[in-house]
């Protein structure tokens, strides 16, 4: 395993009991310390299984794993491996444990066996990251949508983990509550935080290093943003929804109003359109 992968995966399957086809087909990826991998592909082409696999919620039925240096398929390892690679999923109400903020963030250090002095920095730090620090007292319930994913972040990070693995964790959420998510993410990667963020929205991923598209179990096509919207005829087959800021974007390149690298934001195009 290179020195910089947080996660190798080498001709990794992955078939569920008693299931026909695999979901994970002969998969080779590796992700490095620092990249945002953002994952993508139609519904069951197998994101949800390849982020469960890199935590070792999955052990490959066939290949390797290496997660954070530790072999994925040795169970001893899979604690280890679990607070490094810290998962969110889609619905906040399945990952929340406690019924007050504070206590729900410091579920998982106290799980580790953290003193209780360095769980209340511990704490406080999370629920900084993600803008809850006032609602520390405030009872779970009480917390709307996007603030309740907010405290799952914290509930990730209070792991201190080295990658995050967002599974459709705005799916759920109104306009300003995926901005809130994403304006974290943005902040988590450039202090370094390595990230790889499953997502039906393309307009969530133009911050994402990299692009991974999956297509039944194995990787349709990867490479970095400007390449992927050049690569728009491909999108039905792929199972990608084209958002409007991308097709119109695609056409005003086509007529050289933009150029080819304009990434397709609202601010991009301000930037190009009326500098
Ligand atoms: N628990 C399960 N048991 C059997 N098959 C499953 C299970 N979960 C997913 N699958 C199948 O595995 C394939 C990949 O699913 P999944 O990883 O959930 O895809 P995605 O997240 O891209 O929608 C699909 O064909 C799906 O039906
Ligand atoms: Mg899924």
């Amino acid at each position: 395993m290179e020195p910089e992968a947080v996660c190798a995966l080498r001709d990794v399957s992955f078939t569920y009991p008693g299931a026909a086809a695999p979901a994970i087909q002969g998969l080779d990826l590796t992700i490095r310390r620092g990249e945002w991998v953002a994952l993508v592909g139609a519904n069951g082409s197998g994101k949800s299984t390849l982020a469960k696999i890199l935590n070792a919620l999955l052990i490959p039925t066939r290949g390797d794993c290496f997660s954070c240096g530790y072999r994925t398929d040795r169970e001893e390892h899979h604690w280890a491996i679990r607070s490094r690679i810290s998962m969110v999923f889609q619905n906040p109400d399945n990952q929340i444990v406690a019924s007050v903020v504070e206590e729900d963030v410091a579920f998982g250090p106290e799980n580790l066996g953290v003193s209780p002095g360095r769980i209340r920095e511990i704490v406080r730090e999370s629920l900084c990251q993600v803008g809850l620090e006032e609602k520390r007292r405030t009872p779970t319930y009480a917390l709307s949508g996007g603030q309740k994913q907010r405290l799952a972040i914290a509930g990730a990070l209070a792991m201190r983990p080295e990658c995050l693995v967002l599974d459709e964790a705005t799916a759920m959420l109104d306009p300003q509550g995926r901005e809130d998510v994403l304006k974290i993410l943005r902040e988590l990667h450039s202090k370094g935080m390595t990230l790889v963020q499953i997502t039906h929205r393309l307009e969530e991923i133009l911050d994402a290093t990299r692009v991974v598209v999956l297509r039944n179990g194995q990787i349709e096509w990867e490479g970095e943003l400007p390449e992927l919207f050049e690569r728009v005829d491909r999108f039905p087959e792929w199972g990608l929804e084209i958002p409007p800021l991308v097709r119109l974007t695609g056409l005003l390149k086509k007529r050289k109003v933009l150029p080819a690298s304009c990434l397709p934001s609202v601010k991009e195009l301000l930037e190009h359109l009326c500098p």
